[in-house]
């Protein structure tokens, strides 16, 4: 009982120390929920400017009187606005309607400050196969609570190479950036929150990007789902979240071209399935099944579950999850399957990888930027290859050697037909005279690097009480010396891992 008493204030230290690292980060990450606090104020203050010189009535304009006496259903059916179902005809025009009409319904009360409730609208693609010659947007930023949902959605093939099927980033904001700052009423329709969008529901989709540009880009919004969707023929992103947080994608497949595995053509993949380039975000229960990258991730606190990468192999060039944000990773994957395609972190700090399976050789590489490993917990996975002596964790340290290593645990790991590698290490030698060696840098991962070593000495021989010391540690290992000759076992536990 004293002890967890003892423990909770040590947590909450902890806790604030957390916090405090991601403030401190906040700035020159990638835009993400604290650090976009000070544009929030400034699109408000512009706001407030701009509706003192214009009637208030334009900030939110009030649906006509046509609108209001059809209090119907909110399911908007595309094929109503002429969308072709057939998928031979382009369909854009049509889906934008059918999305500028759901905007117009009544609104109900606001989500995030600046985020109108548009009520669980719903755009129904009703099992069809639609054309796309231009990426789908919504018609104004500063809404939520929508859905879109059931159909096909397919790249014609001049859709622009740069666009997303389904592009959540604010058309008004980027008008506003391309200098035309006289549109007033336009520029007042947009968000006074600091998010484009809130509570967007991407359902039972199949996205077909015909190698052209990519799936859904989901730029600074807030609580997107992506549930149920189906991502093929990318060539730049399959998923890209920009900014925002908690874009949550689940039950999902993703490839950029439709294989289940082995294909001959692996070589080729390009393009990365899923890109986060956001804090908070949640992939679970997702298959990549091609692509050069599965997932990348450059925001924080991301977290993956469940997820089965076989995309391009780490033989041919491909990663399975990469993690370009070194320095501060704050990053939990569990539960996956990385078959034929490994993790990549750079300078982890704060990464946890957990009751995972790596197939075909896959393994674990900790690249070095400024040589900072901290807080890493690689446990309790299963690794299976092909007996070539891959070590199931790695480090790349071509840039700089680690050299800020600190509570860093591998450990609990089993492999068949890989070589084990880990931070903590048991090991025995026995021998009839006044000096033991245990070497153990074949098992440990970092070279040169002993923080912490128990040993007992051993001896059968009667009458005899030797003197004995711990003499050496470098190079991973461990000398023991006695003063006078002796048989004896020596038993040896060492650990890297050790908070300095
Ligand atoms: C892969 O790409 C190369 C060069 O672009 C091409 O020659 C080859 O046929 C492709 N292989 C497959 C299987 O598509
Ligand atoms: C250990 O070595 C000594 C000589 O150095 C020898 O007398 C003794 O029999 C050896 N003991 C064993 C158990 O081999
Ligand atoms: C420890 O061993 C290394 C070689 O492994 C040697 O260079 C070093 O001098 C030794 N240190 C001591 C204190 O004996």
């Amino acid at each position: 009982m004293t002890g967890t008493g003892r423990n909770v204030p040590l947590c909450m230290v902890l806790g604030l120390f957390g916090l405090f690292m991601i403030r401190a980060s906040g700035d020159d990450s990638p835009p993400g929920k604290l650090s976009s606090a000070p544009h929030h104020d400034q699109m408000r203050q512009l706001q407030e400017f701009k509706a003192s010189l214009v009637s208030g009535s334009a900030i939110s304009p009030s649906p006509s009187p046509q609108q209001q006496v059809v209090s119907g259903s909110r399911v908007y059916h595309v094929t109503d606005y002429g969308a072709d179902p057939t998928g031979k005809s382009d369909s854009i025009e049509a889906l934008d309607k059918a999305i500028a009409d759901a905007f117009q319904g009544p609104s109900e009360g606001v989500l995030m400050e600046g985020i109108s409730n548009l009520g669980g609208v719903q755009i129904d693609l009703e099992g069809g196969n639609y054309l796309l010659s231009k990426p789908l947007r919504l018609p104004a930023a500063g809404a939520g609570n929508l859905m879109i949902h059931g159909g096909t959605l397919r790249a014609s093939n001049d859709f622009p190479a740069d666009g997303y099927l389904i592009d959540l980033s604010s058309t008004t904001q980027e008008e506003m950036k391309e200098g035309s700052s006289s549109d007033l009423n336009s520029e007042l329709t947009s968000s006074s929150s600091s998010y484009n969008y809130e509570y967007i529901t991407l359902k039972d989709l199949m996205l077909d990007c015909n190698y052209r540009g990519g799936g859904i880009s989901v730029v600074n919004s807030l609580r997107t789902g992506i549930d149920n969707c189906y991502i093929a023929h990318f060539t730049s992103n399959g998923i890209l979240v920009q900014g925002g947080h908690e874009t949550y994608i689940r039950n999902s497949f993703l490839g950029q071209h439709i294989t289940a595995g082995g294909d001959a053509g692996e070589r080729n993949y390009t393009g990365t399935a899923i890109n986060l380039m956001g804090n908070d975000n949640a992939v679970t229960d997702v298959v990549i099944f091609s692509a050069a990258i599965g997932i990348i991730a450059s925001g924080q606190a991301n977290t993956f579950s469940g997820v089965h990468c076989y995309n391009k192999a780490t033989g041919f060039g491909g990663t399975g999850i990469y993690l370009k944000l070194p320095g501060l990773t704050q990053t939990r994957i569990v539960n996956s399957y990385l078959d034929y395609t490994g993790i990549v972190a750079e300078d982890p700090v704060q990464l946890h990888i957990s009751s995972s399976f790596f197939l075909g050789d896959a393994f674990i590489l900790l690249k070095s930027i400024n040589g900072v490993a901290n807080g890493v917990s690689i446990v309790d996975n299963m690794f299976s290859g092909s007996n070539k002596g891959v070590e199931i964790v790695q480090l790349d340290q071509s840039k700089a050697p680690f050299t800020q290593i600190d509570q860093v645990v591998v450990d609990r790991n089993n492999a068949k037909g890989m070589n084990i590698k880990a931070t903590v290490a048991r090991g025995s030698t026995e021998g009839n005279g006044s000096s033991w060696t245990v070497d153990f840098s074949p098992v440990l991962l970092f070279p040169n690097l002993i923080k912490h070593v128990q040993y007992s000495l051993s001896s059968s021989r009667d009458g005899v009480f030797p003197n004995h010391v711990l003499r050496n540690v470098s190079e991973n290992r461990v000398v023991i010396e006695s003063d006078v000759a002796v048989p004896a076992n020596v038993f040896v536990a060492v650990d890297q891992s050790l908070s300095t």
